[in-house]
This record gives C-alpha cells, sequence and structure tokens, in this order.
C-alpha cells in the first residue's frame, strides 16, 4: 500500500449512485462521518438498510432522469412513425426487465458491489473484468455525464430563448459549466452533494406528474387527432430501428442500479427482484403515458422540430404556469448528473490507484472526480446529445450482453454455485440474442464513427493491459500502480488522498 494507509470509508464517500438516491428514501441524515471510527466500524457491519420500498425507488430514481425528455423526438426520426416509436418504447422496458431479472440471479450469485466487474471476473477471469473498468471510467460513467449535462443545458437555454433556435456553442457552454458546479458540489462535501439529491429527485415526479396529467386531461377533451394513422412511414431498416433502441434504452439505462448494492439488500434473493419487477414496469408504464401525452398536444412534426419537448408541451397547456416545465426538467437532470458523478467517484479503485483518493477531510473522491468530469467536458465540446447516446448505448450494450453470457457460461462452468434466486435461462438467452442484434445491425447497416471509437477504446484498453496489469509494470508515480497481481477488489475501501507521514 505504498507509503499510505488504507482506511475504509464505508459508503460515505464512496457512497454509490444508488446511495445518492438512497437518501431521499432514508432522510439526508444518512451520511456518518463524524469520526474514522465510526466509519471505520460501519464499513465493517454493514447495514442491510435497503427494504423492498427503497429498492423500487432507487431503480425509479435512476433510471428516470434526462432521457424522457429529449429522447422522444430522437426515436420519432429513427423509426419514422409514431406507432413504432411506441412499439419501441415498451420494447426497452421489456427488455431492461429481462435484462434486470438476469442480473438479479448475477447479483444474489455475487453480491459485490463491482457488480459486472466481479461477474466477468468469475465467468472469464481478470482480462475481461479489467476491460470492464477501463471502459466503464473512461467511456460509460463520463458520456453519461456528459449526456445529461448537455440534455440539462439544452433546457435550461431553452427556457430563456423564445421562438428561435439556441446557438450550439451556448448550449455547450452551460453544459462544460455544469459540470464544473456538480464537480465542485461533489468535491467540496458528501453532505452537499446527497442534500442536492433529495431536493431535485422531487423534481422529476413532479415533471412526470405534470405531462401525463395534462396528456390525459388534453386526451379526454378530444384531442386525439394526432393519435390516428400511427404507422404511417414506419421504418423498415433493421439498423434505423436498432439505432432507435439505442435512443429509447437510454432512457431506460440504470435498470441494472440495485446491482451495486446487492450487498445492503434485506433478503435480496426476494426484494431484487421484487424491486426490479415493479419498478421497471412503473417506469414503462410512465414513459408510454408520456409519450402520448406529448402527442396529445402537438402532432409528430412538431415534436421532432421541439427543441425542448417538454418546454412546448407546457408552452402549449400550463398557461401561466409555462416556467415550471423547463424549471423542473433543468432541477431533476441536474439531480441525475449528479447523481452520476457522485457514483462514478466511488468505483474506480481497481483501475488507477489514484483514482480512489479520498480527500483526507472531505471524504470526497476528488481525482477520480476531476478525471471523470475532464473527459465528460471533452465530450460535451466535441460530441452531440445523439451522437454521445449512440455511443454510449452502443458500448454499454456490449458489457450487458457479455453480462448474460456470463450467466449462462456459469450455469455450465459453476452448475453447483448458490443461486438464491435463479432465472429461467430463456432470460438470459433472448437478451444476449438482442443485444447481439443491436450491436451489429448498427454497423453492417450504417456504420457510424462512433463505434469505431468505442471499438478502439476497448482495444487501448487491452494495449495498457498487457504491460501494466499482466506484467505489472508500474510508474512510480502512480504509487502503487494500476494493480499488482490479481485486480484488487473495487469494494467500499478507499485511500486517503495526502496520505503520506
Ligand atoms: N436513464 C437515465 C436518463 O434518462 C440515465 C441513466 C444513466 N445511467 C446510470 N447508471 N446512471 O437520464
Amino acid at each position: 500500500n505504498g507509503n499510505g494507509h488504507t482506511i475504509t470509508v464505508g459508503d460515505a464517500a464512496g457512497a454509490s449512485e444508488a446511495d445518492a438516491s438512497l437518501s431521499e428514501v432514508a432522510g439526508p441524515g444518512g451520511d456518518k462521518l463524524e469520526g474514522t471510527d465510526a466509519v471505520e466500524d460501519d464499513a465493517l457491519h454493514l447495514k442491510r438498510r435497503v427494504g423492498l420500498f427503497s429498492g423500487v425507488a432507487l431503480i425509479v430514481g435512476t433510471m428516470i432522469g434526462s432521457g424522457i425528455f429529449v429522447s422522444p423526438s430522437g426515436l420519432l426520426i429513427r423509426t419514422g412513425s409514431v406507432g413504432l416509436s411506441f412499439i419501441i418504447w415498451v420494447a426497452c422496458g421489456v427488455l431492461s426487465l429481462l435484462g434486470a431479472l438476469a442480473y438479479a440471479e448475477l447479483g444474489t450469485m455475487n453480491t459485490s458491489s463491482g457488480a459486472e466487474y466481479a461477474y466477468f471476473m468469475d465467468a472469464y477471469g481478470s482480462m475481461p473484468a479489467y476491460l470492464f473498468s477501463w471502459v466503464s471510467t473512461l467511456v460509460l460513467k463520463p458520456s453519461q455525464l456528459a449526456i445529461i449535462c448537455l440534455s440539462f443545458s439544452k433546457y435550461a437555454v431553452e427556457a430563456f430563448v423564445t421562438e428561435c433556435e439556441p446557438p450550439d456553442s451556448v448550449v455547450k457552454l452551460v453544459a462544460v459549466l455544469a459540470i464544473a458546479v456538480i464537480l465542485f458540489i461533489n468535491c467540496y462535501s458528501v453532505n452537499l452533494a446527497t442534500g442536492v439529491q433529495n431536493v431535485f429527485t422531487a423534481a422529476k415526479l413532479v415533471a412526470i406528474l405534470i405531462i401525463i396529467c395534462g396528456g390525459v386531461y388534453k386526451l379526454a377533451e378530444g384531442n386525439t387527432q394526432h393519435l390516428e394513422n400511427v404507422f404511417e412511414g414506419t421504418t423498415y431498416s433493421l439498423g434505423n430501428i436498432a439505432t432507435a433502441f439505442y435512443t429509447g434504452l437510454w432512457a431506460y439505462d440504470g435498470w441494472n442500479n440495485l446491482n451495486y448494492v446487492t450487498e445492503e439488500i434485506q433478503n435480496p434473493s426476494v426484494n431484487l427482484p421484487r424491486s426490479i419487477i415493479i419498478a421497471i414496469p412503473l417506469v414503462t408504464l410512465c414513459y408510454a403515458l408520456i409519450n402520448v401525452s406529448y402527442l396529445a398536444v402537438m402532432s409528430a412534426t412538431e415534436l421532432v422540430e421541439s427543441e425542448a419537448v417538454a418546454v412546448t408541451f407546457g408552452n402549449r397547456i400550463l398557461g401561466v404556469m409555462a416556467w415550471l416545465m423547463p424549471l423542473s426538467v433543468t432541477v431533476s437532470t441536474f439531480g441525475s448528473a449528479n447523481g452520476t458523478l457522485f457514483a462514478a467517484g466511488s468505483r474506480e479503485g481497481h483501475l488507477l490507484d489514484i483514482l480512489s483518493y479520498v480527500h483526507i477531510r472531505r471524504y470526497t473522491p476528488a481525482p477520480g472526480l476531476i478525471f471523470h468530469s475532464l473527459i465528460a467536458v471533452a465530450m460535451v465540446i466535441s460530441g452531440t446529445i445523439d451522437s454521445l447516446i449512440d455511443f454510449f448505448s452502443f458500448t454499454a450494450w456490449i458489457f450487458y450482453g457479455g453480462s448474460m453470457l456470463a450467466l449462462i457460461v456459469m450455469r455450465f462452468t459453476k452448475p453447483n454455485a448458490p443461486r438464491p434466486y435463479k432465472v429461467p435461462i430463456i432470460i438470459p438467452v433472448v437478451v444476449l440474442t438482442i443485444s447481439a442484434y443491436l450491436i451489429a445491425a448498427p454497423i453492417i447497416e450504417n456504420p457510424q464513427i462512433e463505434y469505431l471509437y468505442a471499438a478502439l477504446f476497448i482495444v487501448a484498453g487491452l494495449i495498457v493491459y498487457v504491460p501494466f496489469v499482466h506484467y505489472a509494470i508500474v510508474p512510480s508515480f502512480m504509487g502503487r500502480g494500476l494493480c499488482d497481481g490479481p485486480i484488487p477488489r473495487p469494494e467500499k475501501s478507499y485511500r486517503l488522498w495526502c496520505v503520506s507521514e
């Protein structure tokens, strides 16, 4: 451990994204940072504090974020018709549900909070597990932050411009500022970060309720003219349908979030699948209703043209209260961005030692957070929401497919391992098949540069793996370095920053 000492700070600094939203259930007093002793104690006796209700809240809280406010138009463009895009919205929900059920088997077999990392380790060994962490750190987490901040910025800017398209550069600038503010909050204090989360998550529900109630009201008034001939213009291209899935699946991402806290779930073999079975259909229902609501007040063409569909919706229906829509969406997306960075800071211990250093007084994992934010800023500058969503979904589904395969492989290689919750084998097989289609179809039909970038990132991970991890050649500035021997688990253990004695 070099010249530093390792202090386990439990889930204080390293609270996962799930923990971040959990505090909204458990109350903001959830952090125990009074002293290292208490903190150390806490890590040794992880409390099983996630019951069914918190489980559902955690999943719903992570899944609902920016996607439902930015994806509907993208999906409509890609499918060509209202009818097919509705089907894909629902299909994304079903796919997430099936994926999550398979994850429930994995999560109850191996309760490590490393989730995918741990499953890959068990099924395939250290190299694929390492590759997952590499991609998660360099691609998945930063692109989530970038996409959510760009969505935030779109809504924030849209609230101030009327009747003209906001310039791209302004949107990007505001997104970068948002990243900076969130970074500051998260480096400054864990309590502040979770506090922000509590306040800001409620906004999501407000936004969603307004849209659903408004839509139902308008439909009841007889505004169904945009819901006729819904299959006009439907695309038959398998590549377009797959990319439509990318857009939809972004809004559902986070369905596996409970797997990062399996250790803390009470009676996980019952509550993990149950939370999934309640939460994901609930989100699917909300998304389906929201899409219908949008069409109750605007036509498909208007939906596609709207820069910020929820704002257009508010303007049409809320009258003097129209400001409520951009406000609640910006607050909601800001909360999600904060939750994402909060989670990102906690899981890098196994990739680069320095990323898991925790600030000695503030207990925030500052180096990791700064690293993430820098990559996210680069992505905001160089990409667009749509290209980043494609990039994210493409990469994420390679690994979700990998987890499905891991489940199947372990049924053969570890037939007798305890499986407190066993899913019918057909479920991972179906999800694996669909992920193979989602990855392959766009490459074959309509190759984009993003897919190449994603592939290059993975290959770069391999190039780093061989010398630095497999042979453990370690530059001294990295402290203990990437890894010595078997990759240490990304458990809840963090090194303190400024540790020299
Ligand atoms: N589904 C969320 C949204 O619509 C994004 C979730 C990102 N994934 C995650 N594990 N935080 O914004």
